[in-house]
Parts: C-alpha cells; sequence; structure tokens
C-alpha cells in the first residue's frame, strides 16, 4: 500500500503516518512545515517518521510541488495539511487560510482526478457545524460553520463533492477536537498542562462552560484508516471520540492528574469558538466500524505523561 499524508509532519498527519508505517505501508508525507507553532516539533516528528526506509519526506506547499507526479502509484491520499485554528482567520490571516485549506485542497483534487487512488480521505472539522440546531449533530444536519477557519473547511468539503461527482473517490471526515500526546501547542489541553505543571495561570476564553465532544488522537487515526479502507466515495463521517466535558471540567481533571491546581484567568470569549460540539457517530461506526476506545481520564493521563516523557517541561514541578 503507497500512502499519501499531506500535512505529514503535523499533530495528526504524523501519528497516522507512523501507524501506516508500522502497517507496513509506504508513505511519502507532504508538507510545508509552517510557523504556525515551533517548526522544531514539526521536524521532530519528521525525524521519527524518517527512521523507518518506507518514509519519504516531499518538502513543500502543495499550492507550488507538481501534485500529479506525486500522486503517480499511490492508493491513498490522506488529506490533513490545513491552517488549522479555529479562533483565527480573522482579517488579513484568511488569506492563509484560503490558500492553505481551499486552493490546497483544489489543486489536490485536481491531481486526483488524473490518478488511479482507490481513496482520497480529507480532513474536516466538527466547526463546520456553527452553533448547530440540535446535539448530537448527524451528519444530515446542514453545515452553518462561524468562523472562518470552519467556512474553509466548508469549501474544502464542497469541493470533495464536487471532484467525487466527476469520479474521485473522495471522502470527507469531521474530526471533533482532538487530543492527546504530541497535540498541537495552541490547543487548549497543551496550554493548560503546561500552565499546570509550570505553575502559572489558565487563560480561559469566556466563561468556561462551553462543551467539547473530544477526541483521542489514536481514535482519530484508528478512523482515518479504516476510512481509506472501506469509506464509501462522496461519504461524510463525523468522528468523535465519545468524550464530552465543559472547558472547566477539563481544567479541574487536569489539576487533580497533574497534582496541582490550576489558577484561572478569564479573558473575553473568542470571535469564532462555538458554544458546544457533541458527534452522532452512528455513520462512521456502521460504515467503518469506527469504535471509539480511549475515555478522557486515559487520553489526557497519556497526554500528561508525553509531556513530561518528551522533556518539555520539569518533571520535578510534579513532586
Ligand atoms: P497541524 O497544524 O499540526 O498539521 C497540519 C500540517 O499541515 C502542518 O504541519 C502544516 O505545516 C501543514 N500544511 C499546512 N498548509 C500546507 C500546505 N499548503 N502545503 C503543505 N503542508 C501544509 O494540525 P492538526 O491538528 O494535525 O490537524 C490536521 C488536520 O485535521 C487539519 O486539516 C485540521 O483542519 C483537521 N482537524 C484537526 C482537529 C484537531 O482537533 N486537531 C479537529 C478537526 C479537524
Ligand atoms: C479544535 C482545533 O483547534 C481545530 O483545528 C479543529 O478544527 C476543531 O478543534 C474541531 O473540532 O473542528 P477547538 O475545539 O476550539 O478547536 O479546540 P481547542 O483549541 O482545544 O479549544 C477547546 C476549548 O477551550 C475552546 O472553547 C477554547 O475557547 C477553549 N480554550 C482554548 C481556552 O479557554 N483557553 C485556551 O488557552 C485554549
Amino acid at each position: 500500500m503507497r500512502a499519501v499524508v499531506t500535512g505529514a509532519a503535523g499533530f495528526i498527519g504524523s501519528r497516522l503516518a507512523e501507524e501506516l508505517l508500522e502497517a507496513g505501508g509506504k508513505v511519502a508525507g507532504i508538507d510545508r512545515i509552517s510557523d504556525y507553532y515551533d517548526p522544531a516539533l514539526k521536524r521532530a516528528r519528521i525525524e521519527r517518521l524518517a527512521r523507518s526506509a518506507r518514509f519519504e519526506l516531499i518538502e513543500g506547499d502543495l499550492n507550488d510541488l507538481d501534485l500529479r507526479s506525486v500522486l503517480a502509484g499511490a492508493d491513498v491520499v490522506y488529506h490533513l495539511a490545513a491552517q488549522p485554528g479555529a479562533r483565527g482567520g480573522w482579517g488579513d490571516e484568511f488569506e492563509v487560510y484560503l490558500r492553505d485549506n481551499v486552493t490546497a485542497t483544489q489543486r489536490l483534487l485536481e491531481a486526483a482526478s488524473e490518478s488511479d487512488l482507490r481513496r482520497f480521505v480529507f480532513a474536516s472539522s466538527s466547526s463546520v457545524y456553527g452553533n448547530a440546531e440540535r446535539y448530537p449533530t448527524d451528519e444530515s444536519l446542514e453545515p452553518s460553520p462561524v468562523s472562518p477557519y470552519g467556512i474553509t473547511k466548508l469549501a474544502g468539503e464542497r469541493l470533495c463533492r464536487l471532484y467525487a461527482d466527476r469520479g474521485v473517490p473522495a471522502l470527507v471526515l469531521r474530526y471533533f477536537t482532538v487530543y492527546g500526546p504530541g497535540q498541537r501547542p495552541d490547543m487548549a489541553f497543551s496550554r493548560f498542562i503546561a500552565a499546570a505543571l509550570e505553575g502559572h495561570a489558565v487563560e480561559i476564553y469566556g466563561d468556561g462552560t462551553q462543551e467539547r465532544e473530544f477526541t483521542f488522537v489514536g481514535d482519530a487515526v484508528a478512523a482515518t484508516i479504516a476510512a481509506g479502507e472501506r469509506g464509501g466515495a462522496g461519504g461524510v463521517y463525523n468522528v468523535g471520540g465519545g468524550s464530552r466535558a465543559r472547558v472547566l471540567e477539563v481544567l479541574e481533571l487536569i489539576s487533580e492528574l497533574a497534582g496541582r491546581p490550576a489558577s484561572v484567568l478569564h479573558l473575553p470569549a473568542a470571535a469564532g469558538d462555538l458554544e458546544r460540539t457533541a458527534a452522532d457517530v452512528s455513520l462512521a461506526r456502521a460504515e467503518l466500524g469506527f469504535a471509539p476506545r480511549t475515555g478522557l481520564r486515559d487520553g489526557l493521563a497519556a497526554q500528561i505523561s508525553a509531556t513530561l516523557g518528551a522533556g518539555e517541561l520539569v518533571p520535578e514541578l510534579l513532586q
């Protein structure tokens, strides 16, 4: 099996590439190593992947590369490259979201239409739902994003549908807030764990009652691999981990697991931030065999251990 993983230096993409290599596949990873967060973290992930002779890094921007030759001979494309961050993309930042999430996706789909791919898996987001009419949300609900990021992910989805109608075996996964070892440093759990361990205040946007469905990265990767094997062309699947909690509840759990209470600094609510997400994963269960295995407490404990193990923080702080 030859897979192309875009965003292979990223949080989820690097874990996916690792699993595909462990299963004996060949992986070509594409990444432009953007500086949205510390590129050294991305380089370290690539170094780990490069220990396998079956991994090849194609460093470059999807907007510049010759994608037809990259896709020649590939079986599955997992398109995870994106400018993430659901609270960004306002003002001039929108241009980056547009290039990385929309134009890059269109270029990749265009190249895919001239290839012999078995599947094209697009990483979309719970952000496309916006503040939904009902919870848990299922895929039949009309998306109504409330952030520039969500708009660009929805545009990516619609491009997948367009090219699926033209014969590209494209399908969409809507990940719900993914966490676990290696989580992006701009995301809530990474920031809360760092604050708890280093002893500084946690910044909470708004009153902290916003609720999320959280998905352990191993579960998100398992769903992604299953989609590459048996997802239906034109399909759209929620990928949610089954753990729902309010931001303040998560903070309490982190303080308990880290053995240190965190002090809280409340900031104004962030534009584009959703009040609530909750996933109905019946479709992914039925068609992909998806069943999330890691609950919030175990997943958080794994993320805290990995943070300490990676030497990112000082272990003595825990004593
Ligand atoms: P990440 O930022 O860690 O990884 C994305 C990678 O894509 C980065 O390494 C970046 O350098 C690369 N990239 C961006 N634009 C590129 C381009 N034009 N050409 C080549 N490489 C490019 O993000 P992540 O958290 O691992 O997210 C992976 C995917 O999952 C994204 O598509 C994101 O929108 C989606 N998603 C993530 C979450 C989450 O909770 N992390 C939730 C929903 C959806
Ligand atoms: C996450 C990812 O960042 C997006 O890329 C992704 O598309 C989205 O999940 C998704 O599921 O679609 P988000 O749910 O906002 O977005 O995840 P976090 O950044 O971890 O934030 C979770 C909650 O904590 C948010 O309500 C946020 O406002 C809050 N938060 C975050 C804080 O209160 N303080 C912080 O320092 C960080």
